[in-house]
Protein backbone atom coordinates (compact mmCIF):
# COMPACT_ATOMS: atom_id res chain seq x y z
CA UNK A 1 0.00 0.00 0.00
CA UNK A 2 1.77 3.10 -1.04
CA UNK A 3 1.72 6.17 1.67
CA UNK A 4 -1.25 8.18 -0.27
CA UNK A 5 -3.60 5.00 -0.69
CA UNK A 6 -6.13 5.79 2.14
CA UNK A 7 -6.92 1.47 1.79
CA UNK A 8 -5.35 -1.39 0.24
CA UNK A 9 -8.58 -2.51 -1.42
CA UNK A 10 -11.91 -1.86 -2.18
CA UNK A 11 -14.61 -4.37 -1.92
CA UNK A 12 -17.90 -4.15 -3.41
CA UNK A 13 -20.48 -6.73 -2.51
CA UNK A 14 -22.85 -7.23 -5.55
CA UNK A 15 -23.54 -10.94 -6.06
CA UNK A 16 -27.01 -10.98 -4.28
CA UNK A 17 -30.37 -11.42 -6.37
CA UNK A 18 -32.08 -8.36 -5.49
CA UNK A 19 -35.41 -10.35 -5.90
CA UNK A 20 -37.28 -6.98 -3.88
CA UNK A 21 -36.43 -5.43 -7.29
CA UNK A 22 -38.79 -8.11 -9.20
CA UNK A 23 -36.49 -7.29 -12.28
CA UNK A 24 -34.27 -9.31 -15.01
CA UNK A 25 -31.71 -6.70 -14.35
CA UNK A 26 -29.25 -7.11 -11.34
CA UNK A 27 -30.60 -5.03 -8.45
CA UNK A 28 -26.48 -2.94 -8.72
CA UNK A 29 -27.16 -2.01 -12.75
CA UNK A 30 -30.25 0.11 -11.88
CA UNK A 31 -29.53 3.26 -12.49
CA UNK A 32 -30.07 6.80 -11.35
CA UNK A 33 -28.24 10.07 -11.66
CA UNK A 34 -26.58 8.90 -15.02
CA UNK A 35 -24.63 6.13 -13.53
CA UNK A 36 -25.36 2.62 -12.38
CA UNK A 37 -25.66 2.08 -8.05
CA UNK A 38 -22.66 -0.07 -8.95
CA UNK A 39 -21.12 2.65 -10.84
CA UNK A 40 -22.21 4.97 -8.08
CA UNK A 41 -20.25 3.16 -5.34
CA UNK A 42 -17.39 3.15 -7.40
CA UNK A 43 -16.95 6.28 -8.25
CA UNK A 44 -17.41 7.52 -4.37
CA UNK A 45 -14.63 4.57 -3.65
CA UNK A 46 -12.37 5.74 -6.50
CA UNK A 47 -10.85 8.76 -4.81
CA UNK A 48 -9.19 6.22 -1.71
CA UNK A 49 -6.81 5.27 -4.19
CA UNK A 50 -7.70 1.44 -3.33
CA UNK A 51 -4.50 -0.61 -5.21
CA UNK A 52 -7.29 -3.02 -5.97
CA UNK A 53 -10.91 -3.14 -6.56
CA UNK A 54 -12.78 -6.20 -5.92
CA UNK A 55 -16.28 -6.44 -6.99
CA UNK A 56 -18.07 -9.78 -5.94
CA UNK A 57 -20.25 -10.66 -8.65
CA UNK A 58 -23.33 -13.58 -8.82
CA UNK A 59 -26.62 -12.85 -9.69
CA UNK A 60 -26.21 -11.71 -13.53
CA UNK A 61 -22.80 -12.14 -13.53
CA UNK A 62 -22.59 -11.69 -17.11
CA UNK A 63 -23.88 -8.59 -16.89
CA UNK A 64 -22.57 -7.06 -14.22
CA UNK A 65 -18.93 -8.16 -15.25
CA UNK A 66 -19.66 -6.48 -18.87
CA UNK A 67 -20.97 -3.83 -16.59
CA UNK A 68 -17.90 -3.02 -15.15
CA UNK A 69 -15.44 -3.15 -18.04
CA UNK A 70 -17.21 -0.77 -19.62
CA UNK A 71 -17.69 2.05 -16.54
CA UNK A 72 -14.71 0.79 -14.73
CA UNK A 73 -12.23 -1.74 -16.01
CA UNK A 74 -9.49 -1.99 -13.27
CA UNK A 75 -12.16 -3.28 -11.08
CA UNK A 76 -11.81 -7.35 -10.71
CA UNK A 77 -15.00 -9.11 -10.74
CA UNK A 78 -15.01 -11.97 -8.18
CA UNK A 79 -17.69 -14.59 -9.05
CA UNK A 80 -19.66 -15.93 -5.70
CA UNK A 81 -21.00 -18.96 -6.87
CA UNK A 82 -23.66 -19.38 -4.57
CA UNK A 83 -25.22 -16.39 -2.58
CA UNK A 84 -24.74 -18.09 0.76
CA UNK A 85 -24.60 -14.30 2.28
CA UNK A 86 -22.88 -11.06 2.53
CA UNK A 87 -20.17 -12.72 4.95
CA UNK A 88 -19.28 -15.42 2.42
CA UNK A 89 -19.43 -12.85 -0.21
CA UNK A 90 -16.63 -10.92 1.54
CA UNK A 91 -14.56 -14.03 2.25
CA UNK A 92 -14.70 -15.33 -1.63
CA UNK A 93 -13.32 -11.64 -2.98
CA UNK A 94 -10.29 -11.96 0.10
CA UNK A 95 -9.84 -15.45 -1.34
CA UNK A 96 -8.66 -14.15 -4.78
CA UNK A 97 -6.19 -12.16 -3.10
CA UNK A 98 -4.43 -13.95 -1.09
CA UNK A 99 -1.44 -11.94 -0.16
CA UNK A 100 -3.47 -8.87 0.83
CA UNK A 101 -2.77 -6.67 3.75
CA UNK A 102 -3.75 -3.67 5.66
CA UNK A 103 -7.04 -1.92 5.32
CA UNK A 104 -10.00 -3.06 3.37
CA UNK A 105 -12.86 -1.49 2.70
CA UNK A 106 -16.21 -3.47 2.62
CA UNK A 107 -19.10 -1.74 0.62
CA UNK A 108 -22.97 -3.15 -0.31
CA UNK A 109 -23.32 -2.50 -3.85
CA UNK A 110 -26.57 -1.48 -3.03
CA UNK A 111 -25.68 2.27 -1.58
CA UNK A 112 -26.05 5.04 -4.41
CA UNK A 113 -25.82 7.88 -1.95
CA UNK A 114 -22.75 7.04 -0.34
CA UNK A 115 -20.04 9.81 -1.12
CA UNK A 116 -16.13 10.07 -0.57
CA UNK A 117 -16.31 12.42 2.01
CA UNK A 118 -18.25 9.79 4.02
CA UNK A 119 -16.17 6.91 3.18
CA UNK A 120 -13.08 9.07 3.91
CA UNK A 121 -14.23 9.83 7.53
CA UNK A 122 -14.96 6.43 8.01
CA UNK A 123 -11.17 5.16 7.00
CA UNK A 124 -10.15 8.30 9.21
CA UNK A 125 -11.77 6.87 12.39
CA UNK A 126 -10.76 2.99 11.50
CA UNK A 127 -7.00 4.68 11.82
CA UNK A 128 -7.17 7.13 14.46
CA UNK A 129 -9.18 4.30 16.86
CA UNK A 130 -6.66 1.86 16.10
CA UNK A 131 -9.24 -0.74 15.38
CA UNK A 132 -9.18 -3.99 13.18
CA UNK A 133 -13.12 -3.93 12.10
CA UNK A 134 -15.08 -0.95 11.92
CA UNK A 135 -18.96 -0.16 10.57
CA UNK A 136 -20.34 2.90 9.27
CA UNK A 137 -23.58 3.45 11.22
CA UNK A 138 -26.46 6.20 10.77
CA UNK A 139 -29.06 7.41 13.19
CA UNK A 140 -32.41 7.34 11.43
CA UNK A 141 -36.14 7.67 11.91
CA UNK A 142 -37.02 4.53 10.32
CA UNK A 143 -34.59 1.70 11.18
CA UNK A 144 -36.88 -1.14 9.51
CA UNK A 145 -35.41 -3.46 7.44
CA UNK A 146 -31.50 -2.73 8.72
CA UNK A 147 -29.25 -4.35 10.89
CA UNK A 148 -29.22 -2.41 14.15
CA UNK A 149 -25.87 -1.31 16.24
CA UNK A 150 -25.79 -2.68 19.63
CA UNK A 151 -24.35 -1.48 22.29
CA UNK A 152 -23.34 -2.13 25.73
CA UNK A 153 -24.30 0.42 28.34
CA UNK A 154 -20.88 2.17 28.52
CA UNK A 155 -21.87 2.35 24.87
CA UNK A 156 -19.07 0.19 23.60
CA UNK A 157 -20.09 -1.61 20.83
CA UNK A 158 -21.63 -5.49 20.92
CA UNK A 159 -22.60 -6.72 17.79
CA UNK A 160 -24.63 -6.00 14.44
CA UNK A 161 -28.21 -7.68 14.72
CA UNK A 162 -30.39 -7.88 11.74
CA UNK A 163 -33.99 -7.06 12.17
CA UNK A 164 -35.09 -10.38 11.27
CA UNK A 165 -32.89 -12.06 14.48
CA UNK A 166 -33.46 -9.03 16.93
CA UNK A 167 -35.58 -8.96 20.05
CA UNK A 168 -38.36 -6.24 20.13
CA UNK A 169 -35.66 -4.63 22.39
CA UNK A 170 -33.03 -4.17 19.81
CA UNK A 171 -35.66 -3.50 16.82
CA UNK A 172 -36.09 -0.07 18.65
CA UNK A 173 -32.55 1.02 18.27
CA UNK A 174 -32.35 3.62 15.57
CA UNK A 175 -28.69 3.73 15.13
CA UNK A 176 -27.97 1.29 11.95
CA UNK A 177 -25.55 -0.78 9.90
CA UNK A 178 -24.52 1.70 6.79
CA UNK A 179 -23.44 -2.12 5.16
CA UNK A 180 -20.03 -0.35 4.88
CA UNK A 181 -16.99 -1.23 6.84
CA UNK A 182 -12.92 -1.03 7.18
CA UNK A 183 -11.39 -3.97 8.54
CA UNK A 184 -7.83 -5.45 8.81
CA UNK A 185 -7.45 -8.03 5.75
CA UNK A 186 -6.18 -10.60 7.67
CA UNK A 187 -8.22 -10.27 10.68
CA UNK A 188 -11.66 -10.33 8.69
CA UNK A 189 -10.17 -13.37 6.63
CA UNK A 190 -9.73 -15.03 10.17
CA UNK A 191 -13.28 -13.53 11.48
CA UNK A 192 -14.81 -14.59 7.98
CA UNK A 193 -13.89 -18.35 8.26
CA UNK A 194 -15.93 -18.77 11.62
CA UNK A 195 -19.06 -17.65 10.70
CA UNK A 196 -22.14 -19.44 11.49
CA UNK A 197 -25.45 -19.55 9.72
CA UNK A 198 -27.64 -19.97 12.59
CA UNK A 199 -29.38 -16.61 11.36
CA UNK A 200 -33.45 -16.27 9.97
CA UNK A 201 -31.81 -16.53 6.76
CA UNK A 202 -29.72 -19.41 7.27
CA UNK A 203 -26.58 -17.12 5.75
CA UNK A 204 -23.12 -16.24 6.61
CA UNK A 205 -23.82 -12.60 7.90
CA UNK A 206 -20.85 -10.09 7.24
CA UNK A 207 -22.14 -7.95 10.19
CA UNK A 208 -21.99 -11.23 12.46
CA UNK A 209 -17.89 -10.57 12.24
CA UNK A 210 -18.20 -7.32 14.87
CA UNK A 211 -19.71 -9.58 17.55
CA UNK A 212 -16.60 -12.26 18.25
CA UNK A 213 -13.64 -9.67 17.41
CA UNK A 214 -15.61 -7.19 19.89
CA UNK A 215 -16.10 -10.69 22.61
CA UNK A 216 -12.09 -11.25 21.91
CA UNK A 217 -11.07 -7.61 22.92
CA UNK A 218 -10.11 -6.59 19.72
CA UNK A 219 -9.93 -3.10 19.00
CA UNK A 220 -13.24 -2.32 17.10
CA UNK A 221 -15.45 0.89 16.31
CA UNK A 222 -18.40 2.59 14.59
CA UNK A 223 -18.23 5.81 12.79
CA UNK A 224 -21.89 8.02 12.75
CA UNK A 225 -22.40 9.30 8.65
CA UNK A 226 -23.26 12.64 9.09
CA UNK A 227 -25.91 12.59 6.77
CA UNK A 228 -27.52 10.13 7.27
CA UNK A 229 -29.15 10.04 3.49
CA UNK A 230 -25.65 8.67 2.61
CA UNK A 231 -26.01 5.38 3.97
CA UNK A 232 -29.42 4.38 2.89
CA UNK A 233 -29.59 1.18 0.62
CA UNK A 234 -31.79 0.39 -2.58
CA UNK A 235 -33.97 -2.85 -2.18
CA UNK A 236 -37.05 -2.24 -4.47
CA UNK A 237 -38.70 0.38 -7.16
CA UNK A 238 -39.91 2.68 -4.25
CA UNK A 239 -36.60 2.94 -3.07
CA UNK A 240 -35.16 3.02 -6.12
CA UNK A 241 -37.19 6.25 -7.00
CA UNK A 242 -36.41 7.66 -3.12
CA UNK A 243 -32.76 7.27 -3.85
CA UNK A 244 -33.18 9.11 -7.14
CA UNK A 245 -35.37 11.93 -5.71
CA UNK A 246 -32.46 12.13 -3.01
CA UNK A 247 -29.65 12.09 -5.20
CA UNK A 248 -31.17 14.61 -7.58
CA UNK A 249 -31.66 16.55 -4.86
CA UNK A 250 -28.00 16.82 -4.25
CA UNK A 251 -26.77 17.85 -8.00
CA UNK A 252 -29.48 20.77 -7.64
CA UNK A 253 -28.74 22.17 -4.36
CA UNK A 254 -25.15 22.14 -5.29
CA UNK A 255 -25.71 23.44 -8.82
CA UNK A 256 -28.00 25.93 -7.28
CA UNK A 257 -24.86 27.43 -4.79
CA UNK A 258 -22.95 27.61 -7.50
CA UNK A 259 -25.63 30.23 -9.39
CA UNK A 260 -27.32 28.60 -11.64
CA UNK A 261 -31.37 29.48 -11.43
CA UNK A 262 -33.36 26.06 -11.05
CA UNK A 263 -36.84 27.65 -11.17
CA UNK A 264 -38.67 24.35 -10.41
CA UNK A 265 -36.25 21.47 -9.01
CA UNK A 266 -39.37 19.42 -8.34
CA UNK A 267 -39.01 18.72 -12.39
CA UNK A 268 -35.88 19.19 -12.71
CA UNK A 269 -33.57 16.09 -13.62
CA UNK A 270 -29.87 16.73 -13.87
CA UNK A 271 -27.06 13.82 -13.97
CA UNK A 272 -24.30 13.87 -11.91
CA UNK A 273 -22.04 13.68 -15.11
CA UNK A 274 -23.17 16.95 -16.12
CA UNK A 275 -22.25 20.62 -16.09
CA UNK A 276 -24.28 23.76 -15.68
CA UNK A 277 -22.35 26.93 -15.86
CA UNK A 278 -23.40 29.56 -13.58
CA UNK A 279 -25.86 32.20 -14.73
CA UNK A 280 -27.62 29.59 -16.80
CA UNK A 281 -31.00 29.17 -16.80
CA UNK A 282 -33.08 25.40 -16.05
CA UNK A 283 -36.95 26.37 -16.63
CA UNK A 284 -39.36 23.37 -15.65
CA UNK A 285 -39.65 20.22 -16.63
CA UNK A 286 -35.74 20.16 -17.78
CA UNK A 287 -33.77 16.63 -18.03
CA UNK A 288 -29.98 17.30 -18.64
CA UNK A 289 -28.38 13.62 -19.00
CA UNK A 290 -24.71 11.94 -19.37
CA UNK A 291 -22.35 14.33 -20.84
CA UNK A 292 -24.20 17.34 -21.44
CA UNK A 293 -22.62 20.88 -20.29
CA UNK A 294 -24.54 24.12 -20.46
CA UNK A 295 -22.79 27.25 -20.25
CA UNK A 296 -23.28 30.68 -19.14
CA UNK A 297 -26.37 32.60 -19.79
CA UNK A 298 -28.09 29.97 -21.60
CA UNK A 299 -31.67 29.18 -21.23
CA UNK A 300 -32.69 25.88 -21.10
CA UNK A 301 -36.59 24.41 -21.25
CA UNK A 302 -39.23 24.21 -20.41
CA UNK A 303 -39.53 20.73 -21.42
CA UNK A 304 -36.92 19.56 -22.92
CA UNK A 305 -34.36 17.02 -22.20
CA UNK A 306 -30.53 17.10 -23.37
CA UNK A 307 -28.61 14.15 -23.98
CA UNK A 308 -24.56 14.18 -24.43
CA UNK A 309 -25.29 17.76 -25.41
CA UNK A 310 -23.20 20.35 -25.43
CA UNK A 311 -24.97 24.20 -25.18
CA UNK A 312 -22.99 27.28 -25.78
CA UNK A 313 -23.10 31.07 -23.78
CA UNK A 314 -26.30 32.73 -24.00
CA UNK A 315 -28.19 29.80 -26.37
CA UNK A 316 -31.73 28.90 -25.90
CA UNK A 317 -33.67 25.25 -25.95
CA UNK A 318 -37.21 25.03 -25.51
CA UNK A 319 -39.29 22.68 -25.80
CA UNK A 320 -37.08 20.23 -27.38
CA UNK A 321 -35.21 16.73 -27.46
CA UNK A 322 -31.61 16.61 -27.84
CA UNK A 323 -29.10 13.87 -28.39
CA UNK A 324 -25.37 14.64 -28.80
CA UNK A 325 -25.65 17.82 -30.42
CA UNK A 326 -23.42 21.00 -29.95
CA UNK A 327 -25.85 24.06 -29.86
CA UNK A 328 -23.48 27.06 -30.28
CA UNK A 329 -23.35 30.45 -28.13
CA UNK A 330 -26.93 32.29 -28.79
CA UNK A 331 -27.63 30.03 -31.11
CA UNK A 332 -31.62 29.08 -30.69
CA UNK A 333 -33.57 25.78 -30.54
CA UNK A 334 -37.64 24.95 -30.42
CA UNK A 335 -39.94 25.11 -29.57
CA UNK A 336 -40.56 21.47 -30.44
CA UNK A 337 -37.26 20.55 -32.23
CA UNK A 338 -35.67 17.19 -32.33
CA UNK A 339 -31.73 17.22 -32.59
CA UNK A 340 -30.43 13.78 -33.17
CA UNK A 341 -26.71 12.91 -32.95
CA UNK A 342 -23.76 15.18 -34.89
CA UNK A 343 -26.14 18.51 -34.83
CA UNK A 344 -23.42 21.04 -34.59
CA UNK A 345 -24.75 24.48 -34.39
CA UNK A 346 -22.91 27.23 -34.57
CA UNK A 347 -23.14 30.54 -33.06
CA UNK A 348 -26.43 32.54 -33.86
CA UNK A 349 -27.86 29.66 -35.23
CA UNK A 350 -31.86 28.48 -35.11
CA UNK A 351 -33.51 25.67 -35.39
CA UNK A 352 -37.22 25.95 -35.02
CA UNK A 353 -40.62 24.28 -34.44
CA UNK A 354 -41.01 20.91 -36.16
CA UNK A 355 -37.24 20.60 -37.48
CA UNK A 356 -35.68 17.09 -36.86
CA UNK A 357 -31.40 17.33 -37.88
CA UNK A 358 -29.36 14.92 -37.80
CA UNK A 359 -25.26 14.86 -38.54
CA UNK A 360 -25.29 18.68 -39.80
CA UNK A 361 -23.27 21.83 -39.34
CA UNK A 362 -25.80 24.83 -39.47
CA UNK A 363 -23.35 27.40 -40.04
CA UNK A 364 -23.51 30.67 -38.40
CA UNK A 365 -26.44 32.89 -38.22
CA UNK A 366 -27.74 30.24 -40.66
CA UNK A 367 -31.95 29.60 -40.07
CA UNK A 368 -33.79 26.31 -40.45
CA UNK A 369 -37.32 27.85 -38.79
CA UNK A 370 -40.09 25.41 -39.51
CA UNK A 371 -41.12 22.39 -40.15
CA UNK A 372 -37.96 20.77 -42.00
CA UNK A 373 -35.72 17.77 -42.16
CA UNK A 374 -31.93 18.20 -42.36
CA UNK A 375 -29.81 15.07 -42.43
CA UNK A 376 -26.09 14.75 -43.23
CA UNK A 377 -25.30 17.84 -44.54
CA UNK A 378 -23.22 20.95 -44.38
CA UNK A 379 -24.43 24.18 -44.05
CA UNK A 380 -22.74 27.76 -44.83
CA UNK A 381 -23.02 30.66 -42.70
CA UNK A 382 -26.20 33.30 -43.30
CA UNK A 383 -28.24 31.11 -44.92
CA UNK A 384 -32.13 29.91 -44.76
CA UNK A 385 -33.71 27.29 -44.94
CA UNK A 386 -37.26 27.73 -46.03
CA UNK A 387 -40.31 25.80 -44.26
CA UNK A 388 -40.95 22.48 -44.95
CA UNK A 389 -37.28 21.45 -46.87
CA UNK A 390 -36.14 17.90 -47.00
CA UNK A 391 -32.78 16.70 -47.22
CA UNK A 392 -33.45 13.79 -48.67
CA UNK A 393 -30.41 11.64 -47.80
CA UNK A 394 -30.98 7.90 -48.10
CA UNK A 395 -31.49 6.33 -51.37
CA UNK A 396 -32.90 2.92 -49.54
CA UNK A 397 -29.20 2.05 -49.32
CA UNK A 398 -26.62 5.02 -48.30
CA UNK A 399 -26.77 8.23 -46.67
CA UNK A 400 -25.41 11.06 -48.73
CA UNK A 401 -24.03 14.56 -48.36
CA UNK A 402 -26.23 18.07 -48.86
CA UNK A 403 -23.81 21.22 -48.84
CA UNK A 404 -25.15 24.53 -48.95
CA UNK A 405 -23.03 27.53 -49.22
CA UNK A 406 -23.24 30.67 -47.49
CA UNK A 407 -26.21 32.96 -47.61
CA UNK A 408 -28.09 30.59 -49.86
CA UNK A 409 -31.65 30.37 -49.61
CA UNK A 410 -33.86 27.16 -50.00
CA UNK A 411 -37.24 27.91 -51.36
CA UNK A 412 -40.08 26.42 -49.13
CA UNK A 413 -40.70 22.74 -49.22
CA UNK A 414 -37.61 21.98 -51.56
CA UNK A 415 -36.20 18.38 -51.95
CA UNK A 416 -32.74 18.86 -52.08
CA UNK A 417 -31.72 15.05 -53.02
CA UNK A 418 -28.63 14.55 -51.94
CA UNK A 419 -25.83 14.34 -52.66
CA UNK A 420 -26.31 17.97 -54.36
CA UNK A 421 -24.72 21.06 -53.41
CA UNK A 422 -26.24 24.53 -53.76
CA UNK A 423 -23.28 27.38 -54.23
CA UNK A 424 -23.27 30.58 -52.08
CA UNK A 425 -25.81 32.97 -52.46
CA UNK A 426 -27.86 30.77 -54.52
CA UNK A 427 -31.91 30.63 -53.97
CA UNK A 428 -33.86 27.49 -55.01
CA UNK A 429 -37.66 27.86 -55.76
CA UNK A 430 -40.28 27.31 -53.75
CA UNK A 431 -41.59 23.61 -54.34
CA UNK A 432 -38.41 22.09 -56.18
CA UNK A 433 -37.14 19.15 -56.46
CA UNK A 434 -33.10 19.39 -56.34
CA UNK A 435 -31.14 16.53 -58.15
CA UNK A 436 -28.30 18.65 -59.52
CA UNK A 437 -26.26 21.26 -58.03
CA UNK A 438 -26.89 24.78 -58.58
CA UNK A 439 -23.83 27.17 -59.16
CA UNK A 440 -23.11 30.13 -57.07
CA UNK A 441 -25.68 33.22 -57.43
CA UNK A 442 -28.27 30.89 -59.67
CA UNK A 443 -31.73 30.09 -59.11
CA UNK A 444 -32.59 26.67 -59.34
CA UNK A 445 -35.95 25.95 -60.25
CA UNK A 446 -37.29 22.24 -60.60
CA UNK A 447 -40.86 22.07 -60.71
CA UNK A 448 -43.88 21.57 -63.04
CA UNK A 449 -44.41 25.05 -64.50
CA UNK A 450 -48.09 25.99 -63.19
CA UNK A 451 -51.47 25.68 -65.45
CA UNK A 452 -54.95 27.16 -64.74
CA UNK A 453 -58.02 24.99 -66.31
CA UNK A 454 -60.88 27.41 -65.81
CA UNK A 455 -64.13 26.30 -64.73
CA UNK A 456 -62.81 22.99 -64.24
CA UNK A 457 -65.06 23.03 -60.54
CA UNK A 458 -68.52 24.15 -62.08
CA UNK A 459 -67.76 21.27 -64.88
CA UNK A 460 -66.60 18.81 -62.54
CA UNK A 461 -68.28 19.53 -59.47
CA UNK A 462 -71.49 21.00 -59.88
CA UNK A 463 -73.67 21.54 -56.92
CA UNK A 464 -71.22 21.96 -54.39
CA UNK A 465 -70.40 24.19 -52.23
CA UNK A 466 -67.06 25.17 -53.65
CA UNK A 467 -68.96 25.58 -57.33
CA UNK A 468 -71.09 28.10 -56.01
CA UNK A 469 -68.80 30.04 -54.20
CA UNK A 470 -66.83 30.19 -57.81
CA UNK A 471 -69.54 31.21 -59.51
CA UNK A 472 -70.97 33.66 -57.35
CA UNK A 473 -67.12 35.03 -57.66
CA UNK A 474 -66.82 35.16 -61.41
CA UNK A 475 -70.60 36.02 -62.61
CA UNK A 476 -70.20 39.01 -64.52
CA UNK A 477 -71.19 42.39 -62.71
CA UNK A 478 -74.02 44.81 -64.44
CA UNK A 479 -72.43 45.36 -67.73
CA UNK A 480 -68.65 43.88 -67.34
CA UNK A 481 -66.72 41.38 -69.25
CA UNK A 482 -67.67 37.65 -68.82
CA UNK A 483 -64.98 35.25 -66.83
CA UNK A 484 -61.24 35.54 -67.95
CA UNK A 485 -59.37 33.45 -69.79
CA UNK A 486 -57.36 29.78 -69.07
CA UNK A 487 -54.11 30.73 -68.31
CA UNK A 488 -51.37 27.94 -68.73
CA UNK A 489 -47.45 27.77 -67.91
CA UNK A 490 -47.16 30.99 -66.15
CA UNK A 491 -43.45 31.11 -66.04
CA UNK A 492 -42.32 33.56 -63.41
CA UNK A 493 -39.39 32.58 -61.67
CA UNK A 494 -40.42 31.86 -58.06
CA UNK A 495 -39.40 33.28 -55.25
CA UNK A 496 -38.95 31.12 -51.51
CA UNK A 497 -42.73 31.84 -51.44
CA UNK A 498 -43.37 32.08 -47.38
CA UNK A 499 -43.24 34.11 -44.89
CA UNK A 500 -39.70 33.39 -43.49
CA UNK A 501 -38.83 34.01 -39.90
CA UNK A 502 -35.73 36.37 -40.09
C1 LIG B 1 -27.37 -5.47 4.74
C2 LIG B 1 -26.83 -5.69 6.14
C3 LIG B 1 -27.60 -4.83 7.11
C4 LIG B 1 -27.47 -3.38 6.71
C5 LIG B 1 -27.93 -3.19 5.26
C6 LIG B 1 -27.61 -1.79 4.81
C7 LIG B 1 -26.07 -8.01 6.16
C8 LIG B 1 -26.33 -9.38 6.65
N1 LIG B 1 -26.95 -7.08 6.49
O1 LIG B 1 -28.74 -5.88 4.73
O2 LIG B 1 -27.08 -4.99 8.42
O3 LIG B 1 -28.24 -2.57 7.58
O4 LIG B 1 -27.24 -4.09 4.39
O5 LIG B 1 -28.20 -1.52 3.58
O6 LIG B 1 -25.07 -7.81 5.50
N2 LIG B 1 -24.54 -9.89 -1.30
C9 LIG B 1 -23.62 -10.68 -1.98
N3 LIG B 1 -23.68 -12.02 -1.83
C10 LIG B 1 -24.59 -12.62 -1.02
C11 LIG B 1 -25.52 -11.81 -0.34
C12 LIG B 1 -25.46 -10.45 -0.48
O7 LIG B 1 -22.78 -10.19 -2.72
O8 LIG B 1 -24.56 -13.87 -0.94
C13 LIG B 1 -24.47 -8.43 -1.47
C14 LIG B 1 -25.72 -7.84 -2.07
O9 LIG B 1 -25.63 -7.79 -3.48
C15 LIG B 1 -25.79 -6.47 -1.44
C16 LIG B 1 -25.05 -6.64 -0.13
O10 LIG B 1 -24.34 -7.85 -0.20
O11 LIG B 1 -25.11 -5.49 -2.21
C17 LIG B 1 -26.01 -6.68 1.06
O12 LIG B 1 -26.98 -7.68 0.83
P1 LIG B 1 -28.53 -7.37 1.01
O13 LIG B 1 -29.26 -8.61 0.78
O14 LIG B 1 -28.90 -6.19 0.25
O15 LIG B 1 -28.53 -7.06 2.58
P2 LIG B 1 -29.58 -6.20 3.39
O16 LIG B 1 -30.69 -7.07 3.79
O17 LIG B 1 -29.89 -4.96 2.68
CA1 LIG C 1 -29.44 -4.06 0.79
Amino acid sequence: MSPQQAVAAVVVLAAGQGTRMRSTTPKVLHEMGGRSMLGHVLAAAAPLGAGTTLVVVGAGREAVAEHLAAVAPAARPVVQEEQRGSGHAAAVALAAVPDLEGPVLVVNGDAPLLTTGTLATLVDGHRAAGSVFTVLTAEVDDPTGLGRIVRGTDGDLLAIVEERDATDEQRAIREVNAGVYVANAATLRRVLAGLATDNAQGEQYLTDALAPLAEGGAPVAAVRAVDPDDVLGCNDRRELAARRRTLNDRVLDELMRSGVTVVDPATTWVDVTVTVEPDALLEPGVQLRGRTTVATGAVVGPDTTLVDTTVGEGASVVRSHVLGAVVGPRAVVGPFSYLRPGSDLARGAKVGAFVETKNVRVGEGSKVPHLSYVGDATIGRGANVGAATVFVNYDGVAKHHTTIGDHVRIGSDTMLVAPVTVGDGAYTAAGSVITQDVPPGAMGVARAPQRNVAGWVGRRRPGTAAAQAAAAATRPAEGAAGPGPVTEGADRPAAPDVDHEQ
